[in-house]
């Protein structure tokens, strides 16, 4: 047997005698010693401790035997854990589910140059190599991204690992201006486009489907029962939602419990230091609900790596819709170049420049270490832009400098939230969001 170190007690505590799941691991007993599995310990063990504890495991001293994936309870995790070097193979469990899945996502509305800002094909390869070679295995796509683009190279470069990988796309967006039944979160659109994106990404079956945008039309009962009966038929295997109402997020979970059809497990929102406010309702919700925060736009589309400034808030050809196809201008026609935010981004700059690290790896790095987020979706459209942000594992924030970046981003959480208005600081230096209640735990 091998000689893991499997600790029952919290990181640091010293505990001499054998705990009952070591007692149990020993004697090769899992069904057992995962029974007895403290919440606790279950985020310090290794994939490989759950193999060889079964029995089959490779020998100690082979390759093999080495591996030491290492699989953290992301709602569940400690402070120490919030501050430890990461890697992409540190993988965190998706919300509610036993899906391991890696601290970064990589978002793929890159992959292609269909929407004016994206990468051609031969850099869209380089990011999805280099992030697998890592030990990445979580992809964002979704039906209408880069027209199609994004899931039909993801599929491509997917294709000879694609049991190892985990491919999320997302259904809703209109595909057919024409068309108003090709959008929305209804059956007849959820199928349709279900089995363009199987199509397009070269496979059987969809990690990982999401709602992407609400219609606020569709009964939610339709929308749970079309992802139940996918689920069933074997073509997706988790089901997720991004950009929806907490309090019908929260509803759909309490009747999917009750009818035992898939609950969903992640939630992909929009959070980054400038824009915070699924802290007020969305991800206590999902920390609650069982459902993994996975964060987009975690560098808000750019502003927060330093290279916006106050000219470019007059950029010409910056409207919705009319913008002149690069990626600063949709910034700017989006509102996010504003005094606020980059002044947010000037103290983003300061803390960098204190840890020697990158603005964009600071500002992930916030964003990563946030209470109830699994996995940011990194946005990168070049190689040495993913190079840089994946800097972002290692950046360790200190306390005060956490505390900066809190306040100087903190929005009003508004009615119900506190008796004056209180301020978000969601890692925790003014004592709210710091909840650990166990009950949270999924
Ligand atoms: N569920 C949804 O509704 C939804 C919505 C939006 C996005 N998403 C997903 O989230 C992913 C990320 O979103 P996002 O693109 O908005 O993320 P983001 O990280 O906020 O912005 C990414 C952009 O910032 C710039 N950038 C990235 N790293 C940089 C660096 N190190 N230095 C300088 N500039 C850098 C690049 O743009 P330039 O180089 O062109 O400036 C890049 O395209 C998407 O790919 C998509 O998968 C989902």
């Amino acid at each position: 047997m091998p000689t893991a170190l499997i600790t029952g007690g919290r990181p640091g505590s010293v505990e001499r005698r054998p705990s009952r799941f070591e007692r149990c691991k020993a004697s090769q007993e899992v069904a057992t010693a995962v029974a007895f599995l403290s919440s606790d310990a279950a985020d310090r063990i290794t994939d490989q401790d759950i193999t060889v504890a079964a029995g089959y495991g490779p020998a100690p001293g082979t390759r093999a035997g080495r591996s030491r994936i290492r699989t953290v309870n992301a709602m569940n995790r400690t402070a120490q854990e919030n501050t430890m070097a990461l890697t992409l193979d540190t993988y965190r469990l998706l919300g509610r589910s036993g899906l391991r899945v890696s601290p970064l996502a990589l978002g793929t509305a890159t992959f292609g140059t269909e929407w004016g800002w994206g990468a051609e094909r031969d850099e869209a390869r380089k990011l999805f190599d280099r992030y697998t070679e890592l030990g990445g295995n979580v992809f964002d796509t979704a039906s209408t991204y880069t027209d199609g683009s994004s899931e039909r190279l993801l599929g491509e470069f997917a294709r000879a690992d694609r049991d190892k990988l985990v491919p999320a796309t997302k259904y809703s967006t209109l595909r057919r201006p024409d068309d108003p039944n090709s959008g929305g979160t209804h059956r007849k659109s959820m199928l349709a486009s279900v089995e363009a994106s199987l199509r397009r990404l070269n496979t059987d079956y969809i990690d990982l489907l999401y709602v992407n945008v609400w219609d606020f039309r569709t009964p939610v009962e339709e929308i749970l029962r079309g992802l139940d009966d996918l689920v069933r038929q074997g073509k997706v295997l988790y089901v997720g939602i991004s950009s929806a109402p907490a309090w019908q997020v929260a509803r759909m979970q309490a009747i999917a419990d009750l009818r035992g059809w898939s609950p969903l497990v992640a939630l992909e929102t929009e959070y980054s230091l400038i824009e915070r406010t699924a802290e007020r309702d969305l991800i206590p919700m999902a920390r609650e609900m069982g459902l993994g925060v996975v964060p987009f736009s975690p560098l808000g589309g750019g502003v927060l790596t330093g290279k916006y400034s106050r000219e470019d808030q007059n950029r010409a050809g910056s409207v919705v819709g009319e913008t002149a196809g690069d990626r600063k201008s949709l910034n700017v026609a989006l509102g996010w170049v504003t005094d606020r935010n980059l002044a947010i981004a000037d103290a983003v700059k300061e803390v960098a420049s204190e840890l020697g690290r990158t603005p964009a790896q600071v500002a992930l790095a916030w964003a990563l270490n946030a209470p109830g987020v699994t996995a940011p979706v990194v946005g990168a459209r070049t190689i040495a832009q993913l190079e840089d942000n994946l800097g972002a594992l290692q950046v360790d924030l200190t306390p005060s400098q956490l505390a900066r970046l809190d306040e100087v981003s903190a929005i009003d959480l508004g009615n119900p939230h506190g008796p004056a208005r209180q301020r978000s600081h969601p890692h925790g230096h003014h004592g709210r969001h710091e909840d650990r209640n166990p009950r949270l735990r999924p």
